[in-house]
């Protein structure tokens, strides 16, 4: 499956090389209709936990983020706990890997998950030992999730709930005071949202794309 795309290069950093110099033969081709396996799944959860426990960040990794950053979301991606900033840029380096390279949809891999970091309001750090046991009771007691979720910072692992299914509208609210583009904001705001059809448009690629990377990381 080809998609040709018009992405406006906007900024000089090294992250936005022009489309042309995309690999299309190589790049991730999202099929929505597919889900991956439970065991390729529960793999990759795992891997993610391991991940996120024995994090680091090179220092060269963050001249990369503020290359590709506003100032103020560079701020905020500091913000995040090592191991959110970790998997932000594997999900970075995922689509670069896979030949993308479009600045706004590198900018929303950096910060899609951004949003967790409101849990520090209620004093409760969202690390990677609760992040494990959230997904679960996410996919299997989401009513019951929803139904406890507080958006009151007082009210401490209730507020937990709220962060955790509402970080993508939190992320993208802050990514948009800080400066982002329309387009990564929505692709923030979007994140968690599988891909149900085959991408209509740019920003629907993009989105499928960044879907892709989120789950293998
Ligand atoms: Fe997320
Ligand atoms: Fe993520």
């Amino acid at each position: 499956m080809s998609i040709d795309i018009d992405i406006d290069i906007n900024t000089s950093s090294p992250l936005s090389r022009a489309y042309a110099n995309r690999r299309p033969h190589t790049s991730p081709i999202p099929v929505p209709q597919r889900k991956a396996l439970l065991p390729v799944r529960i793999f990759w959860r795992i891997r993610q936990f391991v991940r996120g426990v024995v994090a680091h960040v090179d220092p060269d990794e963050m001249l990369e983020v503020s290359r590709a950053l506003p100032k103020g979301a560079l701020s905020r991606f500091c913000e995040m706990p090592l191991d959110g900033q970790r998997h932000s840029l594997n999900v970075l380096y995922s689509l670069q890997a896979a030949g993308w390279h479009d600045p706004d949809l590198a900018a929303a891999a950096l910060l899609h998950d951004v949003g967790k970091v409101a849990g520090d309001e209620a004093g409760i750090f969202l690390s990677p030992w609760l992040r494990g046991p959230l997904v679960l009771l996410d996919t299997f007691f989401s009513a019951w999730m929803k139904a406890l979720a507080s958006d009151a910072p007082t009210d401490g692992w209730r507020y937990l709930l709220h962060v955790h299914r509402q970080h993508p509208a939190i992320g993208a609210a802050w990514a948009a005071a800080d400066g982002c583009s329309e387009l990564t904001c929505w692709l923030i705001a979007h994140h968690q949202n599988r891909p149900d059809h085959k991408p209509l448009d740019k920003r629907e690629e993009l989105l499928a794309l960044l879907y892709w990377a989120d789950s293998r990381n």
